[in-house]
């Protein structure tokens, strides 16, 4: 495994025809989640391709107040993990070797789909995902990008940004990581005391039992997830919504189809966000 830790990427080992490319974009802090993504990209790019992971923390993507000085960081452990989950090439560059010229002036917006849900919470959180997704994927120019299904909207808003501005990669989405209790493996469980990571175990719970009243209709599914999530105690709700995978909006009494639920709380000081797909029939008729 090679890598360029701290300094740019040209040079460090992008090869010149390496098959088919495949990347992982992280911001660190690597769990089994980040590593199936990896294992993913290595079967994407086959034996002659290549696979390259980046760890960045993304300064663009925290609002004020937020979590960017205290994120973990672990460059280590990181890179020892990546090598044995068939990384070829590592890229942890510095803040001044992703944007030279300070932050960036012109940027990407995710318009619509970066202002619902996770928007109302983090104003420009989205926008500044996708303009270091779109800066990495010029610097990398890989021919597939892996996300993970965890962070569902973001999966939603890059594959509309290479929809809308014609970005020429392969966007692959990879079904979220668990531990066996549910609870979906995240950078920020780290922040968790174990009173809380019990908590926590609210938020998967609240997506099974919206899962399992698929049948009753999206009034159905989300009253049965509420009722999970009003009796867990310490656990903050943000949003808790039934939205159509394409546009990001809530879906109407009547649908019936593949939606999306949606679910982001606060336990402590902790923001925790998970999502489940639900094949939503129509609504019982009484
Ligand atoms: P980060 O939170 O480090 O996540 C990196 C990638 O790992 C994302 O695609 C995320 O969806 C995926 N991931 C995280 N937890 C996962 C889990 N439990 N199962 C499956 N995949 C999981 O997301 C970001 O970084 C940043 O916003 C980034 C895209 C790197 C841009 O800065």
């Amino acid at each position: 495994m090679r890598w360029a830790i701290g300094g740019p990427l040209a040079g460090a080992g992008l090869d010149a025809d390496p098959g088919k490319r495949a990347v992982v974009m992280t911001m660190g802090a690597l769990h089994d989640g980040h590593l199936e993504l990896v294992r993913r990209a290595r079967a994407e790019a086959s034996e002659n391709g290549q696979v390259v992971v980046t760890i960045f923390v993304n300064p663009l993507q925290f609002g004020a107040g937020e979590d960017l000085d205290t994120y973990p960081r672990d460059l280590d452990g990181d890179v020892a993990k990546l090598a044995g989950a068939g990384a070829d090439l590592v890229f942890a560059p510095t803040r001044d070797v992703v944007y030279p010229d300070g932050d960036p002036v012109v940027r990407v917006a995710a318009g619509h789909v970066g202002e619902v849900l996770e928007g109302e919470h983090r104003p420009g959180h989205l926008d500044g995902v996708l303009t270091v997704v779109l800066k990495l994927m010029h610097l990398v120019r890989p021919d597939v990008a892996l996300f993970g299904e965890k962070d569902a909207q973001q999966l939603l808003a890059v594959r509309r940004m290479v929809r809308d501005l014609e970005v020429s990669v392969e966007v692959v989405g990879v079904p979220t990581v668990r531990e066996s209790d549910g609870l979906a493996l995240s950078s920020r469980n780290a922040y968790l005391s174990a009173d809380e990571r019990e908590r926590a175990l609210a938020l998967s719970r609240s997506l099974r039992a919206g899962a399992a009243a698929a049948a009753t209709g999206p009034a159905g599914v989300i009253n049965a997830a509420r009722e999970v999530l009003d009796e867990a105690d310490g656990v903050v709700v943000d949003y808790l919504a039934l939205v159509d995978p394409v546009t990001v909006d809530a879906v109407a009494d009547d649908f019936s189809g593949h939606a999306l639920l949606l679910v982001a709380a606060r336990v402590g000081t902790t923001r925790l966000i998970d999502n489940q797909a639900i094949e939503v029939s129509p609504e019982v008729q009484r």
